[in-house]
């Protein structure tokens, strides 16, 4: 096989080969993901000699990787433009050393004694930590019958690499062929969330920590998609081990981490969300842990900035939020949500203030602390005024006045009032609100998008008034929203001419066209799995449709319980989670753990949906477990900030041309 012309996974398999053959044994310290072992034996050549690790992960020429050497980070944005240039020099950085084997980090005393100094460095950021009850973590409540299963589930979907556990992976169906497993036998970041906080709120950290070091890894992998590749600091969408002959040898066997940035999937989109989801567990691990020396590592520090870097990076947008493609999130399908999605913003801001939190003040942070500091004054105040919709403002829209060119304009994107669908105009309750999906010039994205919404409450990027607002409006659309699964990804389905062109006319995202009353069921069996689908005729056009409301395209996913139940907790509003988790409870089980559910109540397992998937098991048992422990959700989440209202990033106030019109909205935004 030809180097050129293979897949970029052996491609990096052969680079590997080349690089032993010539002699060198020490590997580059981007593509440290290998662990070998005897087939004979199957154990880890680690357990018989223990310097394996610091062999393997310590590589001999510093330069050879960022992470060990000079890397120059170019200026931030995100308001400030006279930002100096930051260089992390000559860092010593420590190797992903796996624990056991990490005695000095690994030991309570530093866990404690990092602790005390993440107290320190607290008192000079700009804004401190917030101080949050220490959640009963590991603590056995007595489990019923569900909640055994699946935590037996749950283990079962865990992935070791070197002998230890490392993810989950996405589905573990047992009813789908191999050929048809796609990429769900791989451990997605996004995935990867729920089950670690379950494990985390078990006690169990380790898989945890295994996870952020490995994926920290993967970071600085080379990744490219035909000869281009996107900046540092992106983290894969999903990773596999893979168990590969060891120099050509049938004997001997080694484990490879092979990871996907989008070069594989489908769209071949890259996942934004990755990497902001990686911020937002590692807090999660140190302040469920109290292992404030993993978050302040000089590679995990390294890692933060990278992330960060690549979003407060320059470009062309005028707006705080971020710009990115369709499908870069968990919706990684073209649902038309390129431009500036709700979901990316809400993870954005969140794992803005989780780095802020953890970034370690010296001469070479003090700059991005500053610029996070600007970017997320202005986000939310972009955020909190722009997408915010309730029947108030969608009657002010109603009369938008259009083509208005100046500064004080009212109508600032241009929005045609004939944009407001008519499905709004009932929809929207006389109580209540919720945040849009996007927002562009000229295009207001009025679908409600269930993550977005459920993590803007949770990072407090909503205020107060409109998280109680959103709260209300779910209690309010409960028959719409959780039905008979909790919960719709978004709202309404997408249909007809706008599912076509929006969609591309993808088959999966179904379009929906269905008037109940002319419709008649039928179920069918898929061949391979022997599944009920459902296929729907209808009477009047005499022809079959494929169910709609499917999917991304408004199906009903378990796993946005877990967000859903924080949401709730941090808002004071538990019973409305115990509501949804109870709904859940009842069809879970006997469902066998459905990745998504179909029709416009939820009311079929998923067309195409995958079985015991990963992320609605750990969804549902961190619900239970959240809900029983309510500390725990506090330190999941993140309080208003009051010095980041006051703060005016754009510095807009100082410009006697244009008005802030953060002063004029104030009374709207903090309620
Ligand atoms: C689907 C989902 C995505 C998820 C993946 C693995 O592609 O859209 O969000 O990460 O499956 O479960």
């Amino acid at each position: 096989m030809s180097f050129v012309a293979a897949k970029p996974y052996r491609r990096r398999l052969l680079l590997l080969l080349l690089r032993r053959r010539t002699g060198a044994t020490d590997f580059s310290p981007t593509c440290p993901r290998r662990c070998p072992y005897a087939s004979s034996s199957n154990a880890p050549i680690a357990a018989a000699d223990p310097s394996y690790f610091s062999r393997i992960f310590r590589p001999a020429n510093p330069a050879w990787g960022i992470r060990l050497f000079s890397t120059s980070v170019d200026q931030f944005s995100g308001g400030d433009k006279n930002l100096e240039r930051i260089f992390i020099q000559n860092m010593t950085v420590k190797p992903v050393v796996i624990d056991g084997l990490a005695v000095e980090e690994g030991s309570e005393a530093a866990a404690v004694g990092s602790k005390e100094g993440k107290e320190e460095i607290a008192d000079d950021k700009i804004s401190g930590l917030e101080q949050t009850e220490q959640p009963e973590v590991g603590e056995v409540k007595e489990e019923s019958e569900v909640d055994k299963e699946a935590w037996r589930l749950l283990n079962k979907a865990v992935v070791s690499y070197c002998g230890r556990p490392i993810g989950t992976v996405a589905a573990n169906d047992v009813t789908t062929a191999a050929n048809q497993a796609l990429n769900y036998d791989q451990v997605f970041i996004r995935d990867f969330v729920p089950s670690a906080i379950a494990f985390l709120l078990k006690g169990e950290s380790e898989i945890v920590r295994n996870f952020l070091l490995h994926t920290l890894q993967l970071q600085s992998w080379e990744k490219t998609v035909d000869c281009y590749s996107p900046g540092q600091g992106l983290m894969p969408a999903s990773f596999k081990v893979r168990t590969l002959p060891l120099d050509g040898s049938n004997e001997a066997f080694e484990e490879v981490l092979d990871p996907d940035f989008g070069e594989s999937a489908i769209g071949r989109v890259a996942p934004v969300d990755s990497g902001l989801w990686w911020i937002i567990l590692l807090r999660a691990y140190g302040k469920i842990t109290g292992d404030y020396a993993l978050q302040e590592r000089v590679d995990v520090q390294t890692g933060i900035r990278l992330i960060m870097n690549l979003c407060l990076s320059d470009g062309f947008d005028m707006f705080p939020s971020l710009l990115v493609t369709d499908g870069s999130c968990m919706i990684d399908r073209r649902m038309g949500i390129h431009g500036h999605p709700l979901e990316i913003q809400a993870l954005f801001y969140s794992a803005l203030r989780c780095s802020r939190e953890m970034i370690t003040i010296d001469d070479g942070s003090k700059n991005l602390v500053r610029a996070i500091n600007n970017r997320l004054s202005a986000l939310s105040f972009h955020i909190r005024e722009y997408y915010w919709v309730d029947m108030k403002k969608i009657n002010e829209i109603y009369r938008y006045k259009t083509e208005e060119y100046s500064y004080n304009a009212i109508n600032k994107f241009n929005i045609y009032p004939e944009q407001i669908p008519s499905w709004l105009v009932d929809w929207i309750p006389e109580k209540g609100g919720y945040l849009i999906g996007n927002l562009q010039p000229a295009h207001m994205d009025f679908r409600f998008f269930s993550l977005g919404n459920f993590w803007a409450i949770t990072s407090s990027l909503a205020t107060q008034r409109q998280a109680e607002g959103i709260l209300n409006l779910i209690e309010d659309k409960w028959d719409d929203l959780v039905g008979h699964m909790p919960l719709k990804i978004c709202y309404p389905a997408l249909e007809y001419e706008e599912w076509r062109i929006i969609t591309g006319s993808d088959p999966k995202n179904t379009r929906g066209t269905h008037n109940s009353s002319s419709m008649i069921y039928f179920p069918c069996h898929l061949n391979v799995s022997k599944r009920i689908c459902y296929w729907l005729f209808d009477l009047t056009k005499c022809h079959f449709f494929l169910s709609p409301w499917s999917y991304h395209n408004g199906g009903s996913w378990p796993t946005l319980l877990w967000q859903f139940t924080l949401a709730c907790i941090k808002m004071g509003r538990r019973e409305l989670a115990q509501k949804a988790v109870a709904v859940a409870e009842k069809r879970l089980p006997n469902d066998r753990w459905p990745e998504y559910y179909d029709t416009r109540t939820g009311r079929f397992i998923g067309k195409q949906s995958r079985l015991y998937q990963t992320w609605s098991i750990a969804g549902f048992l961190a619900s239970k477990m959240l809900l029983e422990n309510p500390a725990a959700a506090a330190v999941l989440t993140c309080d208003e900030d009051i010095e980041l209202l006051e703060a005016c990033a754009c510095g807009l106030s100082k410009n006697a041309r244009i008005k802030c019109s953060r002063l004029a909205a104030k009374s709207q935004i903090v309620s």
